[in-house]
């Protein structure tokens, strides 16, 4: 049995909507199963098995990992992270799991200019003093993310961030949903690292140009200073001042390294990433 740690959230979503349409067998876990399944496909229902598990109780992990073999771990972002990631490898390591499959991050470092990324880093470590098969999932920025800047561009026409010119990588979710099922289901892909992007880098202005195409209306970004984004996204967009901080981080972590595409996913996948382009035409309500 493959358990989904996250799969109420974007990657593990994605994981178990891959597993599904593949017909694998998967248990979700989640603190709140009703609202999971209320969002769960018909379709999947059979092959899915919901299961109540907070990281934060080590006693409701150990019954949600009761009879697995494989679990696959996509923590939500918060101070608590490491702390939770930790207690997660040691129950599972305790309770029987073989392998776990971590999203962790690119610049996962001991020094690394983001705190996540350093959180991420650390988990790694743990991991590896388990002695468990790991797999470390290093994905580059979800598309998914670009969502969030969607009600900037309907109300305003603006994209607002503190990159520059830089160009970045972006990567669909549901492409690191297929790769980690393919991880979980092919034994010599399991124990690897993986740095997956899509397969071009695409900087804020770049997206505002093809924006400006696709909507036929102008849309423009707004380059500020570190400090102006993060006093407009604790202020306007009332984001706590840790995830504020880690935006601004990770805007000047990619404004000072440049990132270029990779061909893991493809070498995985056996064919293409999805594209910005295909992603952004699929979600173009959402910037209307
Ligand atoms: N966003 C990016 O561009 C990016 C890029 C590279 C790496 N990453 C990394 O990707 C990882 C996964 O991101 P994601 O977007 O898939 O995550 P997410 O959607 O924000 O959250 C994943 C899940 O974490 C679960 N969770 C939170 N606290 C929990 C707890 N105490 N016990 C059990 N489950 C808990 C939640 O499930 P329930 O609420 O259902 O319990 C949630 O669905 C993050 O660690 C992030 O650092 C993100």
């Amino acid at each position: 049995m493959i358990v989904i740690l996250g799969a109420s959230g974007t990657t593990g979503g994605a994981l178990l909507a891959s597993l599904s349409a593949s017909g694998v067998p998967s248990r979700a876990l989640t603190r709140d199963p009703d609202r999971l399944r209320a969002h769960l496909d018909d379709a999947v229902g059979d092959l899915v098995e919901t299961v109540p598990a907070d990281a934060a109780d080590t006693a409701s992990l150990r019954a949600a990992f009761t009879g697995a073999r494989q679990l696959f771990l996509a923590m939500a972002n918060s101070p608590a992270q490491v702390a939770l990631e930790t207690r997660v490898v040691d129950t599972a390591a305790d309770s029987g799991i073989e392998h776990i499959v971590k999203i962790s991050a690119p610049a996962a470092e001991a020094d690394s200019p983001v705190a996540i990324s350093r959180g991420h880093h650390a988990v790694e470590e743990h991991l590896r003093a388990s002695g468990l098969t790991h797999t470390l999932l290093r994905p580059y920025a979800f598309m998914q993310n670009l969502l969030r800047l969607a009600p900037g561009v309907a109300a305003q026409g603006t994209i607002l961030g503190a990159m520059g010119d830089a160009r970045c990588n972006w990567v669909d979710c549901r492409d690191i949903g297929d790769v980690a099922a393919a991880v979980l289901t092919r034994a010599d892909l399991a124990g690897g690292t993986y740095l997956l992007t899509g397969s071009e880098t695409l900087s804020y202005g770049g997206l505002a140009r093809t924006l400006t195409r696709l909507l036929s209306r102008p849309v423009r970004y707004v380059d500020l200073t570190p400090q102006q984004l993060r006093d407009n996204l604790i202020h306007h967009a009332h984001m706590p001042p840790w995830l504020a901080e880690h935006v601004v981080e990770i805007q000047q972590l990619a404004a000072s390294r440049p990132e270029s595409p990779t061909d893991t996913v493809t070498h995985i996948l056996g064919r293409e990433p999805r594209t910005l382009d295909a992603f952004l035409h699929e979600h173009l309500s959402c910037f209307r």
